[in-house]
């Protein structure tokens, strides 16, 4: 917290104030420490309550002057109730009578209350341990909130006996992926159907939900023969051209407050395009903006690294594409096998050997990761892994690129993983590897069968379609294991944020 020049008034705050420098000039002569532009918000309303003694309004009007995506909470010695305002950051406020909540992030209030009110931009809130009161910025009149249950468990936000949360959730992964093939089918039915009208569909998301995306355009021209747009939510903008009344917007999000992907999702309402989004968080600002939600149903996210948010979004982008071809029983085997293949993955003598292999690459400088086809999205997820929770450098490639100018970064003992399915692939990109292996590389095979190039060997049964949910598996778990053996906290990396609001 930032405290005013009293030591009284204390706040926190999600987000930039992009105009902090100008709001800097009106706080001439207060006492500040740092230079961070929360503090300069922290003194601004200092200031207010000289004018107007009331916390609330003064916060309003402190909110009302800044520019950027924020939410800021404040409390002061002097008023029995905390007051809480957003501009574009996430805030819930959690009820459970004589102890009310806020936070922002929902998964944090599940071991004291389920009921919750997610607050709209420019609203803001006055929460006292009994009561609490919302009004619009616009207005001093009191707005009915809407009260949501959420259905998560507060089991299901707890470590439950692991570790990390990282660990925990890659092990949720089989419940989540069973649960999915059970019950989304008719949801995946309608969606596809929303496709099949589309003129064209992009799939929006950001990180590990874009490579989930990219998964999905493989799944989608494979199985279906349709066509679905992969696009990063920072870039989603300069598709402008394309995006008009018949397209359709896929956003994928486990937070659903990921703020290029809502702005990917506003910028594609206001084309006029329809907008579905596949989301965990239920009541999240995705949810609330898409003409359409799907939910995830993974349960609680709260390491910082997304897995099992992942493997929702792959199956349900499998289901969805195979409904355009009335595959679907096909898919709902397929899923099924990947979680008995999972199953496997996470057995006690499985689990051991990727903890050894762990250790024994925890001082390697880099790590390559090769696939082709649908095995490149999952190449570059499993670098995406290695590197935000192990911090050694590690890049996906397709495997066909090595020749183009990746294959200069090979030395002597580079480990390279190698994902090598059961389908068109295989031979080629076993090919790659004997490039890799012929120049030193050490080749980790992920892949149905052992074959002579692999110097290690990481068995993920054949799922069809679903193995790549399998496979995924395995590198979520050596980036976990890679994460420990380097005395390094896989739940929390440095310089990260579950959610990306700024
Ligand atoms: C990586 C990771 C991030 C998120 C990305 C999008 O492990 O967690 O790359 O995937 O920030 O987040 P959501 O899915 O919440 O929109």
């Amino acid at each position: 917290p930032h405290f005013d020049c009293s030591g009284k008034l204390a706040l926190i705050h999600n987000g930039i104030v992009d105009n902090y420098e100008e709001l800097g000039k009106k706080i001439r002569g207060h006492k500040l420490l740092g230079q961070t532009d929360s503090e300069i918000i922290v003194h601004l309303i200092e200031r207010e309550l000289t004018k107007t003694q009331n916390l609330l309004s003064a916060v309003k009007k402190v909110a009302k002057m800044t520019t950027g995506f924020n939410a800021f909470v404040v409390i002061h010695q002097d008023y029995p109730y905390l007051v809480a305002a957003k501009t574009g950051s996430p805030l819930v406020i959690g009820l459970n009578p004589g102890n009310n909540l806020v936070s922002s992030d929902v998964a944090s209030l599940l071991s004291h209350t389920n009921k919750v009110i997610f607050l709209e931009d420019n609203q803001i809130a006055r929460i006292s341990p009994d009561e609490v009161r919302l009004e619009n910025f616009s207005s001093v009149r009191e707005i009915k909130p809407l009260v949501q249950t959420i259905n998560w468990t507060a089991k299901s936000a707890s470590k439950s006996g692991f570790p990390h949360f990282m660990l925990k959730e890659i092990y949720d992964q089989p419940a989540v992926l069973a649960k999915i093939a059970e019950s989304k089918v008719k949801e995946a039915r309608q969606l596809a159907s929303s496709i099949a009208k589309a003129k064209n569909v992009f799939a929006v998301a950001c990180g590990t939900a874009s490579y989930a995306a990219l998964a999905g355009q493989y799944l989608f021209a494979c199985i279906a023969g349709q066509q679905v747009i992969p696009a990063i939510g920072s870039e989603f903008y300069y598709y402008d051209g394309a995006i008009g009344t018949r397209s359709l917007c896929l956003a994928l999000s486990q937070s659903g407050e990921t703020i290029d992907t809502l702005q990917s999702v506003s910028f594609a309402k206001s084309r006029g395009a329809k907008t579905v989004s596949l989301v965990n968080v239920q009541g999240s600002s995705l949810d609330r903006l898409s003409d359409q939600t799907i939910l995830l149903a993974a349960g609680p996210e709260k390491a910082v690294a997304s897995t099992k948010a992942f493997s929702a979004k792959v199956a349900l982008l499998l289901l969805t594409a195979s409904a355009l071809k009335r595959k679907i029983p096909r898919a709902v085997i397929e899923i099924k096998q990947a979680v008995r293949a999972i199953r496997k993955i996470l057995s006690p003598d499985y689990q051991k050997y990727l903890k050894k292999l762990a250790s024994g690459f925890k001082h390697v400088h880099s790590i390559f990761i090769l696939g082709r086809g649908i095995s490149y999205p999952a190449a570059l997820e499993a670098a995406l892994k290695i590197k935000e929770v192990s911090y050694i450098h590690a890049e996906g490639f397709a495997a066909g690129e090595l020749k183009h100018g990746v294959i200069a970064l090979i030395s002597q003992r580079t480990p390279c993983l190698v994902f090598a399915p059961n389908d068109e692939t295989y031979s080629d990109v076993i090919s790659g590897a004997m490039e890799v292996k012929a120049r030193g590389g050490l080749i980790i095979g992920i892949s149905h069968k052992p074959n002579p190039q692999f110097d290690y060997y990481l068995p993920v049964a054949d799922s069809g379609n679903a193995t790549i949910l399998g496979n995924v598996v395995v590198a979520q778990c050596l980036a976990y294991y890679l994460a420990v053996a380097r005395g390094l906290d896989p739940d929390m990396p440095r310089n990260l944020a579950k959610s990306v609001t700024v």
